[in-house]
């Protein structure tokens, strides 16, 4: 809900919001208004005799499909409660605009809150039904032919009353054949086994950039902004994508009261805090680039050939949309790193999720979770979606069913088939220690765009890491030896050298001076690097990404290595 804060303009308060702007975004009535007008989601041309109809949305038109299929009872996961509202209007006023002739009856809108009972929006008839068996009781002698929206009713799924369950059972039994279908909407999942087959789920998808781009009109109008470059309101369209309507517009509001205009930057930031909310996305600012990586040639180059894979021009040239990037290696080789700067490569925001907060323990909580993931993501898109540690966000799916009751290996499914249909640009990038971990449907051939497996750094590569890391930590590489220091340094990983280094600076900083060659060779022959305390490990893992796996550094760089030595 929209405080409007003290620094508001004269004269625009939230009820002129409301006023102005269109009525899915911001209708706080709670009562559905069958005269306000109805911001389609998405534009498509009316039906046949749907001319007085709102225009339908892809969803509203699946929606009338489920309603004359018979389909007594569906499940709307969303958090907009208002955009379904709308939806519903529009979709029951072209269910009676479409109605056979001779039909007489028409479907009537109803609706349901604790608070407000059941209210039929045509005729404003309310039955003071607050307790959900009074008001499955209510249903079941309601006459008309209905679509009933449940907005609290998910509340009640949560542990239900064994009576509850049989009471719904019988009225969505009845509603079969009475032409009723009960619509419950709730912002999360809540379904007991013994009501999945009797209740079907049907994603909401958060507002497209039409709706969104409705939404930014409405707070213009609202604020008095005129003369806002289109460009600069497309680019504030972009960063509200992957907002629900209200959080849209909120942001827009608190980007006027702060800059006076509307900033796309203040849209981003809010936008990264909504959605690190959920707890398991989190936009990821970086400002690594491919400079910040040390070696990894091949990788790069492949990177730096799909820099422009999002762009129409990609699109028009007939491109196939980029799938994703799975690497592999050795912990602190720069697998992470290399993630965030694919983004950047890509010029695409960075979305990581955290895959171990996927696992919820109400049933279906863990599908549901990675579907409103995988929403957020393409309402973001084009972005990169990242996936870090892969195998600990998927343990168990491989012993699945005898674990977790097949939870992880559902999810891995889901995510499986979502990456070989999506058409949304959502570029998967992830990452992975441990390849014994990870199922091997995950790494079956052409799942991704290539596999990439980092090894430990070669010679040249760990001289461009000490040049880096030395830089990085705000010294002069010129006052260093970076060959020197890479031969000494054999075995060691990206980030531990940056160890390494950093041990040094504190050296130096305890003795008041600046670090040497000298203090970091100190620190190196004290330093015990991953590659002896986990040869067995490492060595697996060559062996298994030998043919399986690109080598992210290029074979020739090997090789001059190897000449190297033997001079
Ligand atoms: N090739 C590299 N070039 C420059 N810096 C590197 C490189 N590899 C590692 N580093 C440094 O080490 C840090 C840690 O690397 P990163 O987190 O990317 O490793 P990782 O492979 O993801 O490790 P893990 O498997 O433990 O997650 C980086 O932030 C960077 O400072
Ligand atoms: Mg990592």
């Amino acid at each position: 809900m929209v405080r409007v804060p003290v620094s508001t303009p004269d004269g625009w308060t939230r009820e002129s919001r409301i006023a102005t702007a269109p009525p899915h975004t911001t209708t706080t009535t709670t009562n559905l208004n069958p005269s306000s007008t109805i911001m389609p989601i998405t534009k498509s041309k009316p039906r046949p005799g749907s001319d007085n109809a709102s225009s339908l949305s892809d969803l509203g038109a699946r929606i009338i499909h489920y309603v004359q299929a018979g389909y007594p009872g569906l499940y709307l996961v969303s958090p907009e409660e208002q955009r379904v509202e709308a939806e519903l209007k529009a979709v029951t006023e072209h269910l009676n605009a479409i109605m056979d002739k001779t039909d007489k009856t028409k479907y009537a809108l109803c609706y349901w809150s604790v608070v407000d009972g059941l209210v039929n929006t045509e005729t404003k008839q309310v039955i003071n039904a607050n307790d959900p068996l009074e008001l499955l009781q209510a249903i079941s002698e309601h006459k008309e032919k209905a679509v009933i929206l449940l907005k609290d009713f998910h509340l009640f799924l949560q542990d239900p009353n064994p009576i509850l369950v049989r009471k719904l059972k019988d009225v969505l039994l009845e509603a079969k054949t009475k032409q009723k279908t009960l619509i419950v909407v709730g912002c999360r999942l809540v379904l007991p086994p013994e009501l999945e087959r009797e209740i079907t789920v049907v994603e909401f998808a958060l507002p497209g950039k039409e709706a969104l781009r409705g939404v930014l009109h409405g707070i213009m109008e609202s604020a008095g902004i005129k003369g806002l470059a289109v460009e600069q309101q497309e680019k504030a369209v972009d960063a509200a994508s992957g907002l629900t309507t209200i959080e849209a517009e909120n942001a827009f509001a608190l980007s006027f009261v702060q800059t006076r205009i509307i900033e796309p930057s203040v849209v981003a930031r809010e936008k990264a805090q909504a959605v690190k909310k959920s707890g398991l996305l989190e936009i990821i600012e970086t400002r690594e680039s491919l400079d910040s990586i040390g070696g990894l040639d091949v990788m790069k180059d492949w990177l730096l050939k799909r820099r422009n894979a999002f762009t129409q021009r990609a699109v028009d040239y007939g491109l196939p949309p980029a799938k994703g990037l799975l690497i592999i290696g050795i912990a602190g080789t720069g697998k992470s790193l290399s993630a965030k700067v694919t983004a950047q490569v890509f010029g695409v925001p960075l979305l990581k999720l955290d895959a171990g907060r996927l696992y919820g323990g109400l049933v279906g909580q863990s599908e549901a979770n990675l579907r409103s993931v995988i929403q957020t993501a393409e309402a973001i898109a084009p972005c990169c979606l990242w996936l870090d540690e892969l195998e600990k966000g998927l343990a168990g799916s491989k012993s699945s069913g005898s674990t977790d009751g097949g939870t992880s290996a559902r999810v891995l499914g889901s995510l499986l088939s979502w990456m070989s249909e999506k058409t949304a640009p959502v570029f998967v990038v992830a990452t992975a220690n441990d390849v014994s971990q990870l199922p091997p449907e995950l790494l079956r051939a052409g799942r991704w765009d290539s596999m990439f497996f980092v090894d430990l750094p070669n010679v040249e590569e760990r001289q461009a890491i000490w040049t880096i890391q030395i830089r990085k930590h705000g010294r002069n590489p010129a006052d260093f030896d970076p060959v020197q220091l890479a031969r000494a340094s054999e075995g060691l990983t990206g980030s531990e050298i940056e160890a390494v280094f950093v041990e040094s600076l504190y050296d130096a900083f305890d003795r008041d001076t600046q670090p040497t060659d000298l203090d970091i060779a100190r620190a190196l022959t004290d330093f015990v690097p991953l590659s002896k305390t986990m040869a067995k490990q490492i060595n697996a893992l060559r062996t298994w990404a030998t043919g399986r796996a690109r080598c992210a550094t290029s074979p020739a760089l090997s090789e001059r290595r190897l000449r190297k030595f033997a001079a």
